[in-house]
């Protein structure tokens, strides 16, 4: 699969819903939305409510919310019927544990995805993510846009790559931060599915944008 899911984080937030329906209108189907709590990271994005309020007023498309928080339980219960996917960090669980119960618990009411910070090596993933639909592999540290791809996430997608392939999962490789024009061809080159972008398309958003993102 080769997808653009872009994020709203850059946009101010009357602005969002506009931007919506303009890159729903120029062909994206899916959309990355980005959720903070103050505490994990410093900032805060988008809150649930007003993801409610974007699906409600914009047509179909691909929903999925990276949960930046110390308490994914508290937004994945609200957002159960809301968005596709659901994506959670690794790093927040005490163990694995704790995250196989998180599994277990809310797989069956909503796609899961698991994010794992640059620090966080795939080896450390690697045996758990049969449990999951989608892994986001962080190309920046998480908690604002704009900031510089970090090279060394190459290594990581053509890891996971492999892993996923030789072991027949079925599982989608999203990575997020810093895609622009030249890393977005390094990155599906290494074999992601889905990439995130939010500065270089949604603030200025174009039909050869998008087109340079894919080519
Ligand atoms: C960062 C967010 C990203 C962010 C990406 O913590 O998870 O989704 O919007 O922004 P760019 O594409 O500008 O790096
Ligand atoms: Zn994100």
């Amino acid at each position: 699969m080769k997808k653009i899911s872009p994020s709203l984080l850059s946009i101010e937030k009357e602005k969002r819903l506009d931007m919506t329906h303009t890159l729903l209108n120029m062909g994206i189907d899916w959309i990355h939305y980005d959720y903070m709590d103050a505490k994990f990271v410093e900032n805060r994005a988008i809150e649930i409510k007003e993801i409610k309020e974007i699906k409600n007023n914009s047509q179909n498309h691909i929903m999925d919310i990276h949960i930046m928080a110390y308490e994914p339980k508290k937004i994945v219960e609200q957002v159960i019927g809301v968005v596709d996917y659901a994506t959670v960090h690794y790093e927040v669980f005490k163990d694995q544990n704790e995250l196989l119960d998180f599994v277990k618990e809310y797989q069956n009411k909503i796609k899961l995805g698991l994010s794992i910070k640059p620090n966080t090596d795939f080896l450390e993933v690697q045996n758990i993510l049969k449990h999951f639909d989608l892994l986001l592999i962080m190309s920046v540290e998480p908690g604002k846009g704009g900031q510089t791809f970090i090279e060394h996430s190459l290594d990581k997608i053509k890891s996971a790559r492999d892993f996923i392939n030789k072991n027949n999962l079925d599982i989608l490789i999203q990575v997020d931060g810093g895609i622009n024009n030249f890393t977005a061809s390094k990155c599906f080159n290494a074999g992601a599915d889905v990439l995130v972008s939010g500065s270089y398309l949604t603030l200025e958003p174009s039909v050869q944008k998008l087109k340079n993102l894919l080519d």
